[in-house]
């Protein structure tokens, strides 16, 4: 087997057997399987058992019946059941032409490169297909912006959006990839140092069904770039700071509508609380949920946390003032600093601790090790 096909699919159904059928006739001459790893609700299994079944090249259709990691993950299934080091990835509503598979193929198989990236934005590739000027801009945008973040990584990758390219499964380093949502290319190439070339594409209209793309795409985008960037410390740093003005902009609004102000003070710290466990649960601490305890007792361990931080902290800082003599102002920046470090140490090796315990001291082992693997691991160097 020369070549590994691997197509995500969410509710493909109307394109699978015009997807095979071009395939086919591109990938004609090279020794080639397609592997379906899909997520669908609708009947698409079905139709990709009735089109595999006259297919002139071997169709694998994997059905995964978790929807873990969305399109990234589901790609990341595939590279492990591929038959082959050599993957395509291409999207299964044909709006990644298959006819590009041999380029990519022919240019892959100089030997020089590790990943060869179909772009909209080289030579004379297009982005014609996307649904609407709206997506163009978005797309524009997250690009520059995902460029400017890494210079260094993505100083030769025009398209790091695009999810149709051919890589050789062992460059990745699959143990260290979290994917979530869309941008599986983006994970890839900012986790390792890989040798890159770009081939133009015309991204094409949707042949049949609807695109999958929506707001929470974009949230994980956002979630992924910051995480990818700066570890998981400064995606909690974000959410923390988010929360404080959420808390000064309650606490204005409800003092504004006459509330005493410590019965607002209260209103507004403990709505930001229950706020900011909630988006860490959803964006920083994701993939230690299903490890960890149940979310009533995670939300309890993270509720008292916060309360008893926010109980300790004033008279902490009241302390120092007293006895070292310095401004309220220093004293309460030190505590919030200070507090800050405490808070995610605590989430990360308390509130989202593995549920059962292996070897005690190996666990903790582990566990400081992936802290420290988390908090620090820069996107690049
Ligand atoms: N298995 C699986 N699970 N497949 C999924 C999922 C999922 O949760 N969500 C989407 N897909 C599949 C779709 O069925 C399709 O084959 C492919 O992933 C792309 O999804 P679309 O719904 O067509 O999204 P798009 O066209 O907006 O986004 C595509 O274009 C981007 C470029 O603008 C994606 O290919 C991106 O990777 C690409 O960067
Ligand atoms: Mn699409």
């Amino acid at each position: 087997m020369q070549l590994s096909i691997i197509v995500p699919t969410f509710n493909e159904a109307p394109n699978v057997a015009e997807l095979i059928r071009r395939v086919t006739a591109a990938a004609d001459g090279i020794d080639a399987e397609v592997i379906f790893v899909d997520d669908s609700t609708d009947d698409t299994p079905d139709v990709i058992r009735a089109v595999a079944a006259s297919a002139s090249l071997p169709v694998r259709l994997i059905h995964r019946s978790s929807r873990a990691g969305g399109l990234g993950g589901a790609v990341v299934e595939g590279f492990a059941l591929a038959e082959s080091d050599t993957c395509i990835v291409i999207d299964g509503d044909l709006q990644h032409p298959p006819e590009e598979i041999p380029v990519l193929y022919e240019r892959f198989a100089r030997g020089d490169v590790d990943v060869v990236i179909a772009s909209r934005y080289v030579g004379g590739g297009t982005s014609t297909g996307l649904a609407d000027r709206t997506r163009v801009l978005v797309s524009k945008a997250a690009t520059a912006l995902t460029r400017a973040m890494f210079p260094i990584r993505l100083r030769e990758v025009t398209d790091p959006m695009t999810g149709y390219f051919i890589v050789d499964r062992r460059a990745i380093d699959a143990a260290t990839l979290k994917p979530r949502g869309f941008k599986i290319l983006l994970e890839i190439l900012a986790r390792k140092n890989l040798r890159i070339a770009e081939v133009p594409f015309e991204f094409a209209g949707r042949h049949a069904g609807e695109s999958k793309a929506s707001m929470r795409q974009g949230l994980h985008f956002v979630a992924q770039l910051t995480a990818l960037r700066f570890g998981k410390m400064s995606l909690f740093a974000v959410i923390g700071g988010l929360g404080a003005v959420v808390n000064l902009g309650i606490l204005w609004v409800l003092t504004g509508m006459g509330v005493d102000y410590i019965i607002a003070a209260v209103i507004a710290a403990e709505t930001t609380i229950i706020g900011n466990f909630l988006l860490l649960e959803r964006f920083v601490f994701h993939d230690m949920r299903a490890a960890a305890s149940g979310g009533w007792l995670r939300f309890a361990k993270s509720f008292t946390f916060n309360n008893a931080e926010a109980l300790i902290r004033i008279p902490v800082m009241a302390l120092m003032v007293e006895s070292w003599h310095i401004s309220a102002v220093l004293a309460t920046a030190l505590t919030l600093v200070v507090a800050f470090f405490v808070r995610f140490v605590f989430h990360s090796l308390v509130v989202y601790a593995p549920r059962k315990a292996g070897v005690e001291e190996s666990r903790a082992r582990k566990f400081v090790d992936e802290l420290d693997a988390q908090a620090m691991a820069p996107g690049e160097l």
